[in-house]
């Protein structure tokens, strides 16, 4: 099980859904940011359920810093950071221990791990393992900061509905929603898809855009280090991501070269291109462009309808309503992870373009 990601700037998660606890650890961080620990508080407030989409876990998920922070500056020591568990109710997940929830991690990590796996409230599975990234995601913000770049996330779709929102502002705004939507109007329409489909013991998916600013140019290489390689598989980590692309991306296909290639011209005396349909990558390398991902997440597995199953144990075919604490729509609670997985990779890549110093004075 591969639980590391980077290669300068790298983080550890560990930690299952119902166990103790969650953390990072956070190696090669320089020494001498500023860090609090509202600082990485908001972050993961950011990710907290809301009324009425969300679960209804009481997740307090107060952060405790447990090495390299000091004087509230970080050392260059690792970061650990964690999470204590607190409100949890396995019981469901003892009723349907045998019972692989279609579409949910059950069956193949039943079938890695011999069942030895903690499958309480889907185990190393979980979309609470998102948490330990948002926390890692608060301190590659920061770094990102010194160099001037900015990450942002935002739904843009929702149960086949769509948000257009006006600009980068509303963008700014958008984690301050429920939806994490820049498109008020879009929004409420969301919503009611949502609040639809949890009537009906269903669920919903959507999109979510990831964007990253004032990126400079020269970040990643060609073949096996591209930033788009990276920013991917950073992406897909996190759990019900089932697709990605970066700027034009699949439609890409159906255009001509005149309509898809990004004509360069000169603003303030800088080489900027005209459209960004390469989404601020090129060649697996930084353009100095926005950078563009767009995430599909499905909907949530874990649905109250009756699905057919089979039972593991007894190998006889079976059915499942699953019962207890789900989101019926996975996107709002995804939006802030989005932004920590991208903050981590570009943070990495800008350590590896020796972009961020040692010590930071
Ligand atoms: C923030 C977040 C919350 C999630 N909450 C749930 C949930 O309540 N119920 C559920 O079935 N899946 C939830 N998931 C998704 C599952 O963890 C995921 O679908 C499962 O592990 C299978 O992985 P895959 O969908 O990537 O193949 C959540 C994911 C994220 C990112």
């Amino acid at each position: 099980m591969e639980n590391s990601f980077g290669k300068l700037f790298t983080i550890t998660s560990f930690g299952e859904s119902h166990g103790t606890c969650t953390g990072t650890v956070i190696d090669g961080c320089p020494a001498g940011l500023p860090v609090s620990g509202e600082d990485i508080q908001r972050e993961v407030d950011k990710r907290k359920p809301t009324s009425p989409i969300a679960t209804t876990r009481a997740e307090e998920d107060k952060v405790e810093i447990l090495s390299g922070i000091f004087d509230g500056y970080t050392t260059g020591a690792p970061i650990c950071l964690l999470i204590w568990n607190k409100d949890i109710d396995s019981s469901e997940y003892e009723r349907i221990r045998y019972l692989p929830r279609p579409s949910h991690a059950d069956y193949t990590a039943f079938m890695k791990y011999g069942g030895f796996n903690d499958f309480r409230g889907g185990g190393r599975f979980s979309g609470r393992i998102t948490a330990t990234f948002v926390m890692a995601g608060a301190i590659a913000k920061k770094l990102l900061n010194l160099i001037g770049a900015e990450v942002l996330a935002h739904t843009v779709e929702i149960g086949g509905l769509k948000a257009q929102p006006k600009g980068l502002d509303e963008i700014r705004q958008a984690n301050q929603n429920p939806l994490k939507c820049a498109d008020p109007e879009a929004a409420k329409e969301m919503l009611k898809a949502i609040e639809q489909a949890k009537g009906e013991g269903d669920s919903v998916g959507g999109i979510i855009e990831g964007m990253a600013l004032n990126v400079p140019a020269g970040l990643g290489e060609p073949v096996f280090d591209t930033l788009e390689g990276d920013l991917a598989k950073a992406l897909f980590a996190i759990p019900a991501v089932k697709g990605i692309e970066f700027g034009s991306g699949f439609s890409a296909a159906r255009k001509r070269g005149s309509e898809n290639n990004d004509p360069f011209t000169t603003k303030n005396g800088k080489i900027e291109t005209l459209t960004n349909n390469a989404g601020g990558i090129l060649g697996g390398i930084s353009n100095g462009m926005p950078i563009v991902v767009r995430v599909a997440v499905k909907p949530t597995s874990s649905i109250a309808k009756k699905q057919e199953t089979v039972n593991i144990e007894k190998m006889e075919l079976s059915s499942l309503e699953v019962r207890g604490r789900h989101d019926a729509c996975i996107v709002p609670r995804a939006v802030p992870v989005v932004e920590a997985m991208m903050a981590v990779t570009l943070c990495d890549f800008a350590m590896r373009a020796g972009l961020i110093p040692e010590v930071i004075k």
